[in-house]
């Protein structure tokens, strides 16, 4: 991925205590960052505030992130906003999310114009309120033409869900004597998954300390590195990225072979 220097250094200039730009290899950023974001709740809670108002936050900490994955120059960039489990939490604070996602994402086309970002989204959009799809869709269409970063957004996505799904797309296309059996291999299924044509993630950041995959990307986590941080999601700043990326570099990857990477 491309990357600009000058504004990577300026945009890292004022480094707090214990972290620094010089620790970053930039020849082995990871191509695919994914994050769980957790702890909107929690960081409302401690201020004595409305849980909606960590997801506010929260919406602030994913816009440094999205500009964050840029300036290190990141080609894919996805975050967890919404999972097939979430519906189970209360009614108001599941139209709030849904509300927040369509509003962002229209604030945000700005910004993905200015970086040249292209969105895509993973997960069954179908069951999201009206607004929420058509904003998504005009998301999808603005920034079709992009080149830069890609930014997945997982939204009522589940793992299990969308590889069952796979399963169904391959058993139709066998049935209608288009596929053979003996075709359907690893790729095969990866084709049919919401991540198709994106690389794997290379490094999984989980923030609020859980430890825990939630059931998010079981197939294409198998040999991501993970790093997990106490910080809760709208503490999660520029620094912190930095931080875990540095850890990530700082990792021997063997993909189940000897020879390090
Ligand atoms: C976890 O906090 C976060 C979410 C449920 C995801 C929602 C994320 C945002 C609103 C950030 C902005 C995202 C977009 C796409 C605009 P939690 O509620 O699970 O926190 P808790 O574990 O402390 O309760």
């Amino acid at each position: 991925m491309r990357r600009d220097e000058e504004k990577l250094r300026e945009y890292y200039a004022e480094a707090p205590e214990g972290v620094s730009l010089l620790d970053l290899d930039l020849e082995r950023v990871p191509r695919h960052v994914s994050i769980i974001m957790d702890g909107n709740g929690r960081w409302a809670t401690a201020r004595g505030l409305d849980r909606s108002q960590g997801h506010v936050a929260g919406v602030d900490a994913l816009r440094e992130a999205v500009t964050t994955s840029v300036r290190l120059g990141v080609d894919v960039f996805s975050v967890y906003a919404f999972s097939t489990e979430n519906w189970r939490r209360p009614q108001r604070e599941v139209d709030l999310l849904m509300h927040l996602f369509a509003t962002t994402l229209v604030n945000e086309l700005p910004l993905f114009h200015q970086e040249n970002v292209r969105l895509r989204f993973l997960g069954d959009l179908e069951a999201l309120p009206e607004r929420t799809r058509l904003v998504f869709q005009r998301g999808l269409d603005e920034t079709a033409d992009h080149t830069g970063m890609v930014f997945a957004l997982a939204v009522n996505y589940g793992s299990r869900a969308e590889i069952a799904r796979a399963a169904r797309l391959l058993a139709r296309e066998v049935a209608a004597g288009e596929l053979d059996p003996g075709d359907i291999d690893e790729s095969a299924l990866s084709e049919r998954l919401y991540t198709a044509g994106l690389p794997d993630p290379d490094l999984l950041i989980r923030t609020s300390g859980e430890l825990r995959l939630s059931n998010y990307l079981l197939w294409q986590l198998a040999y991501t590195e993970f790093y997990v941080t106490d910080t809760l999601w709208p503490d999660f700043d520029r620094w912190e990225y930095l931080r875990a990326v540095i850890a990530y570099q700082g990792r021997s990857r063997r993909f189940g072979g000897v020879v390090r990477s």
